[in-house]
């Protein structure tokens, strides 16, 4: 199939991309938006074929459950059994925004949708154009991230036509995310309401919001069998680069001499190298492939161009990649749980005193 690749700008060039998009969806079809965190593969939540054209788009297993996106708090209410005191504090704290919260479903969201779980997760995007076409196709939208299985997810337009061309009808190109990590996952159907998935809604917002909360304890450590994951979509193999790509954590200088070593022994026996570093330790490294995240002293920029530097290593064929850690900030929980997934728990401390692992 031909893919339609929309801009969405202010005016009615926007309003008729919008109007097109939500005519997809409520055809049955799949339109990839931007969202605040990463860009989305929507179709109509409420419709099992959809849900069942989204795994396949994305080559992904359909025991992992999807994300309702609403335009309106109202909308909440028919898909969920109950709505928690604690889930009402969080909505009204940061929705429209990047927090989505697990419920108990009602009657109306197909076990398609949810992976055949009893509960359903549910998100308001502040994305405008996220609203506009939600609202304009009059449905609750199911959307995963719209990177094929195994890949980070999208960030802009660029990367979904990259992974998804030819594969779905529509992609509304609203230009580069503001976020760049997908949003927090709250599971509030329990005592106290659980963090399956970090992101830029952080636990001590989450406490302060709700009066209390707590990592789930199958995000702390490696998955294994003893922990099942709340968050299905977690036991599945999370995106890998094609690089081997390792962590080294410890005070700067010490970090900096071990990446740069072992980037020098790589290169002599002749692979292709890359190092993923923060603009604060740029001039340390002088290696082949040396990629800027962003800056310690805002993490945000690191969350945001994350994704798209492990997509460009992936594209330029490095074949190991030395990263250093980022876990300062309350965003550093978010981050750090992208890389160690993606790096496969290689974590490496290069001495000099601090050791803790992030
Ligand atoms: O920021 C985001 O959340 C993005 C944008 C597009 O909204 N979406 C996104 O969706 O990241 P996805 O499918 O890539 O990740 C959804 C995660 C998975 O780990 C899934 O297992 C979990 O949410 N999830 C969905 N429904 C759940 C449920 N009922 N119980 C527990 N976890 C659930
Ligand atoms: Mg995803």
């Amino acid at each position: 199939m031909e893919t339609e690749i929309w801009q969405v700008t202010e005016g009615e060039a926007g309003r008729r991309a919008i109007a097109r998009a939500a005519e997809i969806l409520r055809r049955g079809g799949l339109v990839a938006f931007p969202t605040e965190t990463v860009y989305g593969l929507g179709g109509n939540g409420l419709d099992p074929q959809a849900a069942a054209r989204i795994y396949a788009a994305k080559g992904r297993p359909s025991d992992s459950p999807l994300i309702l996106h609403i335009a309106s708090r109202e909308e909440l209410a028919p898909l969920v059994q109950e709505i928690p005191p604690a889930a009402q504090r969080l909505m009204e704290a940061y929705w429209p925004g990047p927090l989505t919260l697990i419920f108990r479903k009602s009657k109306v969201v197909p076990y398609e949708t949810t992976g055949g779980l009893d509960t359903v997760a549910v998100r308001f995007p502040s994305h405008p154009a996220a609203q506009a076409m939600i609202r304009a196709a009059g449905l609750p939208v199911a959307a995963p991230s719209a990177n094929l299985s195994g890949r980070p997810s999208p960030t802009t337009a660029q990367h979904v036509a990259e992974d998804m061309n030819g594969r779905i009808e529509m992609i509304l190109d609203g230009g580069p995310v503001e976020i760049g990590l997908e949003s927090t996952i709250i599971d509030v159907t329990g005592e106290i309401p659980l963090i399956l998935r970090p992101g830029a809604i952080s636990l001590e917002q989450l406490r302060r919001t709700a009066g209390a909360g707590d990592w789930d304890p199958a995000i702390l450590g490696k998955p294994d069998e003893n922990l099942r994951p709340k968050a299905p979509g977690m036991k599945y193999r999370h995106y890998a680069p094609q690089a081997e790509l390792t962590i080294v954590t410890g005070l700067p200088e010490a970090v900096a001499a071990k990446i740069g070593a072992l980037a020098a022994e790589k290169q002599r026996e002749g692979f292709r190298v890359g190092i993923l570093c923060p603009e604060e330790s740029r001039e340390r490294y002088d290696a082949a492939l040396v990629k800027t995240v962003g800056t310690r002293a805002h993490e945000e920029t690191i969350a945001h161009n994350l994704y798209r530097c492990l997509r460009e290593f992936d594209q330029e064929k490095a074949e190991f990649v030395y990263s250093e850690a980022f876990a300062d900030g309350p965003l550093g929980e978010a981050i750090m749980n992208r890389l160690v997934k993606a790096a496969g728990y290689r974590i490496l401390p290069a001495g000099g005193g601090d050791e803790k692992i992030p």
